[in-house]
């Protein structure tokens, strides 16, 4: 079986020294709390976290099986309308799975996916100006239901499909993915006869990428759901253990608060070796911010809490990046993903043997060269005392997918303890879209939009 695995080595005080390395003595002494914080994480696994429930398939899974199975040939393109947690776990998923050139070429006969997670017009227009809609399925998510980018997505697109098929036809196009009983959607499900499908309660919209509002797409586009959750299963299985030495989820969540909190490393670089894999690392990013950044802690005490996300990508941004990374100010650490066998086989043609500078390239493969850049960042990092450690998939596939994508889940659960601050809320999201609605004019939003108007009065935009 393929077990995705953490290297932690580099993060060491053996490796990089005790100013920015955590020593063994401060790892034997997060044991304790790891405990208590997986023990409250893992007891309201029932209740609020039931994200950790999802390994488990069920019900929901067959039927989500069931309805991708019967939209086979179809459709050219599954077009996913959501944002944030209800795209970027799809987008992530597909990249993972698929041909960079998916969209292109298309595999198989598969349909192509598009993640419209954003309503600049330019976006959207270019959609509506080349995608016939008759040829789309599209799955609206959003757990809410009251997201204005999702909601006014939706609005264009079942326009467009009504113009192009008619009203009673439009409705075979549209497949919801909401809250099974809250928000706007769900009596317009109804009303239309769209097929639909459950953000499941206790499920919030970063955790839910495992759940139908990843999934859905994923099985639509060919990928094996199953083994996504059997993955996950296998990762939750590991995680049961609150021993840190044996745990991947408490050791990732230990060292995330052991840098910022002790280590003075507000920046968390996901450095992702694998173009596959370079959207996880926006998925990731959007997981740990949203959790952990927060203003208040548990106690409504101002803590002004979380790390930073910053996603890189090897080896393009070696050739960005990588001199700050090295040399730049003391303030981040790193996660290098890595991937052990690539599907490819490229070897480098044996060309100018006379020419030292392309001779010790002819003969090798691209995957060797690949990981001889990978290790020479770890190395860079490493002798400039850079924390990095290194999470490994042995191959990319579902299973390996799976696993990375609860074990994160876990640890950034786990990490709201550590920083006692409530990893499931996000106010500061909300706040956003609340005054985005008062400047849209959304009724019962009146107040807000005049204490915006009444900002911007007292302080007029200084321009050039
Ligand atoms: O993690 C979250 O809760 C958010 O990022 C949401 O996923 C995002 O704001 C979209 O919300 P909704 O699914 O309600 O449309």
């Amino acid at each position: 079986m393929d077990l995705v695995s953490i290297d932690w080595t580099n993060i060491s005080a053996d490796a990089i020294g005790t100013e920015h390395g955590i020593t063994e003595e401060r790892l034997q002494a997060l044991r304790s709390p790891s405990r208590v914080a997986l023990a409250a994480v893992r007891s309201r696994a029932e209740d609020d976290l039931r994200f950790q429930t999802l390994p488990a398939g069920g019900a929901w899974h067959d039927r989500l099986l069931a309805y991708a199975e019967e939209q086979k040939g179809r459709f050219e393109n599954i077009v996913v309308l959501g944002i944030g947690g209800s795209a970027l776990g799809n987008r992530a998923l597909h990249t993972a799975m698929h041909s960079p050139f998916h969209e292109m070429f298309g595999a198989h006969g598969l349909p192509r996916l598009f993640v419209l997670d954003n309503v600049d017009p330019d976006l959207v227009g270019e959609f509506l100006d080349r995608v016939d809609p008759s040829t789309c399925l599209f799955n609206v998510i959003s757990k809410s239901g009251s997201t204005a980018e999702t909601m006014s997505q939706f609005l264009i697109f079942r326009r467009a499909l009504i113009e192009r098929v008619g009203k009673e036809a439009h409705a075979e196009h549209i497949v919801v993915t909401t809250d099974a009983n809250a928000g706007v959607l769900r009596p317009i499900v109804q009303e239309e006869g769209y097929a639909s499908f459950d953000v499941p309660d206790g499920v919030g919209g970063r955790f839910s990428v495992l759940s139908a509002v990843g999934l859905l797409s994923s099985a639509l586009i060919g990928i094996d759901t199953s083994g996504l959750l059997k993955g996950a299963a296998d990762m939750d299985e590991r995680c049961k253990t609150d021993e840190l030495f044996e745990n991947p989820a408490l050791m990732l969540a230990g060292i995330q608060s052991c840098m910022q909190q002790e280590k003075n490393k507000p920046i968390a670089v996901t450095f992702a070796y694998g173009h596959r894999l370079r959207h996880l690392a926006d998925w990731y990013a959007q997981l740990l911010a949203e959790s952990i950044g927060k203003r208040l802690d548990r106690d409504g005490r101002e803590v002004f809490a979380g790390p930073t996300p910053v996603r890189a990508v090897g080896v393009t941004d070696q050739h960005s990046q990588s001199q700050l990374y090295v040399e730049g100010p003391h303030d981040k650490w790193f996660t290098l993903l890595a991937i052990e066998h690539p599907d490819h086989h490229v070897s480098i043609p044996k060309e100018y043997g006379d020419r030292d500078a392309l001779a010790y390239l002819g003969g090798r493969s691209l995957a060797e060269l690949f990981e001889a850049e990978r290790e020479g960042t770890r190395i860079a990092l490493t002798e400039a005392q850079r924390p990095n450690l290194t999470i490994s998939f042995p191959r990319v596939s579902e299973h390996t997918l799976g696993q990375y994508l609860y074990m994160m889940e876990l640890a950034v659960a786990v990490m709201g303890e550590h920083y006692g601050v409530d990893a499931f809320d996000q106010p500061g999201v909300e706040a956003g879209k609340i005054a985005a609605y008062g400047l849209m004019g959304r009724k019962g939003f009146e107040q807000r939009r005049g204490e915006i108007e009444a900002a911007r009065a007292a302080c007029p935009p200084r321009r050039l």
